[in-house]
This record gives C-alpha cells, sequence and structure tokens, in this order.
C-alpha cells in the first residue's frame, strides 16, 4: 500500500508530497454521475457496495494519495432522529429544525453497528478493495457545523438562530452540543475499529465565529473528541476549520495531527505559525483548477515551497472541489503535485 498520506499526517520522511482532493468522489466526475443517476444521495450513502465504488473512482481515475470514505456529515445526524432531506440545487434540509429542549432530548445516540451499520459496512469493503492502494480516510463534521445544520434546518447565511441559541439560551445549546459530541465521538471510534486509516474532521462554518466565540463555543467539542479517539485510536486526526485564518492559534490546541487549511491563508505563514509539530493540510483554491495548465504548475510549485518543500505537508484544495471543473484539470493538478515534490513515476 501506497502509505506516503500516512506518514506525511505522522511528520516523517517522505520521498514526495501526498495529495488528495476534498470532495473528491462527487459530481464533477461523470463516473460518479452514471452511478448516481441511478438512486438518491441518500440512498447511494446507504448501499455500501456503491459507495465503496465511487470512494475508490478519484484512485484510479486521478492517482491521489488517499480515499475518502463516501458518505455526507450529515449522515449521523439523521441516525440521531431528525428526518433529513436534500433537495435539488438547496442542498440538505431538516424541516423539523431543534431549538428547544424537547427536541434535544429526544435526540438519541446511534449504536454505529445498528442504526450506521452501512457506513461500517463501506469501510470494511473499502479496506479490502484498497489494500494494495492507498489508504482510507473516514470522517465526521464537528459539533458546531452540525448543530448548524440541525438548528438551521438546513443550510444558512447569517446563522441567526444558531448565534441566538448560543447567546440567549447557552445551557440548551450545550445540552444539544454534548449529545453531538458524544454521537461523533462513538461514530469516529467505530470508523477506526472497522478500519479508516486516518479521521478527518469537517468544521466547515467554524470560520463563522469571533475567536473568543470559537474558543468557548465550538473548540472544547472538537478536543473533547480528539483526546477520546486518542484513547482509543492510534489513527491520525485531522482538523479542517474552514475560513479560520483568524482561528490557527486556537485551531493548534486541538490535539489534532493535522490542521487543514483553507484556501485564504498564506501557507508558508500558516506553517511558521502552527510550528514543526503538527503537520499541514491544503491549500490551493478550488477555482485555481481552472488555470491554464502552466499557471497551475506554478500555482502548485509555489504552494509546495510555501509549505517548505517538507514533511508534513499533504497537498489539498482549500475546500472541496467545485461541481463543475473539468476532471482533466484536477488529473493535472494531482500529476504537478507529484513530478514538482520528485515522484519517481
Ligand atoms: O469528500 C468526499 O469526496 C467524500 C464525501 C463527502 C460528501 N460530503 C459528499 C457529498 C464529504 C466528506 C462531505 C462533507 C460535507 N457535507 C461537508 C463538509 C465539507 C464542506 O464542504 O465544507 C458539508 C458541509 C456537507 C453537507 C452537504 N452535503 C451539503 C451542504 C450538500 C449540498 C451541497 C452540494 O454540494 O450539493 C451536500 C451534498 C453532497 N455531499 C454531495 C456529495 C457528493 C452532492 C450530492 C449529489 O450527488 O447530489
Amino acid at each position: 500500500m501506497n502509505d506516503t498520506f500516512l506518514k506525511a499526517c505522522r511528520g516523517e520522511k517522505v520521498d514526495y508530497t501526498p495529495v488528495w482532493m476534498m470532495r473528491q468522489a462527487g459530481r464533477y466526475l461523470p463516473e460518479y454521475q452514471a452511478v448516481r443517476s441511478k438512486l438518491t444521495f441518500l440512498e447511494l450513502c446507504k448501499t455500501p457496495e456503491l459507495a465503496a465504488e465511487v470512494t475508490i473512482q478519484p484512485v484510479d481515475i486521478l492517482g491521489v494519495d488517499a480515499a475518502i470514505l463516501f458518505s455526507d456529515i450529515l449522515i449521523p445526524l439523521e441516525a440521531m432522529g431528525p428526518t433529513l432531506e436534500f433537495h435539488e440545487k438547496i442542498g440538505p434540509v431538516f424541516p423539523a429544525p431543534v431549538r428547544d429542549q424537547q427536541a434535544v432530548d429526544r435526540l438519541i445516540i446511534p449504536d454505529p453497528d445498528e442504526h450506521l451499520n452501512f457506513v461500517m459496512d463501506t469501510i470494511r469493503i473499502l479496506r479490502r478493495e484498497l489494500a494494495a492502494k492507498v489508504p482510507l480516510i473516514g470522517f465526521a463534521g464537528a459539533p458546531f457545523t452540525l448543530a448548524t445544520y440541525l438548528i438551521e434546518g438546513g443550510s444558512s447565511k447569517f446563522f441567526f438562530e444558531t448565534k441566538k441559541m448560543m447567546f440567549a439560551d447557552p445551557g440548551l445549546y450545550s445540552s444539544l452540543m454534548d449529545k453531538i459530541t458524544e454521537c461523533t465521538s462513538v461514530y469516529l471510534k467505530a470508523q477506526a475499529a472497522a478500519g479508516a486509516q486516518a479521521l478527518q474532521i469537517f468544521d466547515s462554518w467554524a470560520g463563522i465565529l469571533a475567536p473568543g466565540d470559537f474558543e468557548r463555543y465550538a473548540l472544547p467539542y472538537v478536543k473533547r473528541i480528539i483526546a477520546d479517539l486518542k484513547e482509543a485510536t492510534d489513527v491520525p486526526i485531522i482538523y479542517f476549520a474552514n475560513n479560520g485564518a483568524t482561528l490557527l492559534d486556537l485551531s493548534k490546541t486541538s490535539g489534532a495531527d493535522v490542521l487543514g487549511l483553507d484556501w485564504r491563508v498564506d501557507i508558508a505563514r500558516a506553517v511558521e505559525q502552527i510550528g514543526p509539530d503538527i503537520s499541514v493540510q491544503g491549500n490551493l483554491d478550488p477555482s485555481a483548477l481552472l488555470l491554464p495548465e502552466k499557471q497551475l504548475r506554478e500555482r502548485v510549485a509555489k504552494l509546495l515551497a510555501g509549505a517548505g518543500n517538507a514533511c508534513g505537508h499533504i497537498c489539498n484544495l482549500g475546500h472541496g472541489i467545485h461541481q463543475f471543473t473539468p476532471p482533466a484539470q484536477a488529473k493535472i493538478f494531482i500529476d504537478a503535485v507529484h513530478e514538482l515534490s520528485g515522484k519517481n513515476s
């Protein structure tokens, strides 16, 4: 197995810089669309053979150095009880938002082997099928990001209801966060036990918080999960706080082995700020994939140099790949990272 990605997570010496892309299994690939055209997104997540198939597609088509489980951060929230729908063009919807104590009390802590067995089955299939290829990354949403979806009832622009609960009813907010945290901790431990070789925690909405509020209302729950995981498993943990430039000093204390960087930060400065003990992952602007080949390769060279051409860097985009990206452009990116960081093909 190509373990370059795992070595980079641990800051060990590598022969070249490993690379994968957030949202690498998805709609920009015609091969994904072919599978997806036969069933809904949620059905696809719950059909292990097909979820495994689309997980492996970018590994075979693009040559990335890691696979990420095909699922969604909202899947465990559905298992906690609330109804989840995905609407074309709108995205995820929870028709009955969680905004009072009764709704929080109704949430259950799912047993992964019972309520999320399709995820565990997908992981087991993937470990078999990826055995000679690349490591498998499992994942979950961070509690704050997950809470926003439950409280708002879906995606949001201003997060008014979330902040209202946080500031006006902190007891209710913390009781919701405690439950989501426990669910996430149990869920990630089960993923590692089923075979996930690294775990990424997506905090997609961390960047809407002022640093002091992030420190008080979001980070402690991430720390609790990571501390819990560290007692149960030694798989590397990646924490990605999107739009988190102003939160880096705080994110450093999360306990994660790797910090994901979005494209808004200068990677050289971030590496300096974070220090040598934590690896970094990122951070090409996903839109830069649309540049002509020469300029795209120049950006990659600059990114690799900014990261210090070093151990402890996993190359990635600074957020998920956009659905209208031509796959050939994604391939230029992956190949450029490999070539320019010294991989012998
Ligand atoms: O990265 C991968 O390839 C693995 C699979 C994966 C998906 N979602 C598949 C998906 C992962 C890791 C996620 C994480 C996720 N899901 C996040 C965190 C990362 C980020 O983008 O910040 C968030 C916030 C979600 C919630 C979510 N899921 C939204 C808001 C949407 C709708 C918007 C959209 O892009 O359509 C989804 C749907 C979704 N998740 C799709 C995929 C492939 C598209 C579904 C389809 O095929 O129609």
